[in-house]
């Protein structure tokens, strides 16, 4: 599996994402910018789909999405059956939706949080671990039988 993380944003997610892949870059992780790629209106969908697809099939272990409120493309990510996304507002929340979710994929609402939220959302994510057990239980029950 590859080591590179991608992310995605529609137009109201643009700037957010335009200051994280340098900041991510500058941490020495390898980026895939799948757009949008300016601030030019566009529909969700059309970007966060062909992550979703690839973080489904096991092609990066995750991603990041952003959004205005990061509903939109939770709805789309989510709609496939290996990725578990996670709308992430707090370090708190991503810390324990990579604890006890395994998130592979988290959605950052653009238009309700700083850089400096964002900044701390993901690096919370990236600093912890899944911690298995009576949670890999309840994630197994997840899918629809
Ligand atoms: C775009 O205006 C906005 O609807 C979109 O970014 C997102 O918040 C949708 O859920």
């Amino acid at each position: 599996m590859s080591n590179i993380i991608p992310i995605a944003s529609d137009h109201a997610g643009f700037e957010l994402k335009s200051k994280l892949v340098p900041y991510l870059e500058e941490k020495g992780y390898k980026i895939k910018d799948m757009g949008c790629y300016s601030s030019e209106s566009v529909d969700y969908p059309d970007f966060i789909h062909p992550l979703a697809k690839e973080i489904n099939e096991g092609v990066f272990p995750f991603g990041f999405i952003m959004c205005g409120t990061g509903n939109g493309v939770s709805m789309v990510a989510n709609k496939y059956p290996n990725v578990r996304c996670a709308l992430c507002w707090n370090k708190e929340i991503s810390s324990l939706a990579k604890q006890h979710n395994n998130a592979n994929i988290i959605a950052l609402p653009a238009r309700f949080i700083s850089f400096e939220d964002a900044k701390e959302i993901i690096d919370s994510y990236l600093n912890n671990k899944f911690e298995g057990d009576r949670h890999q239980r309840r994630i197994n029950k997840i899918p629809i039988k």
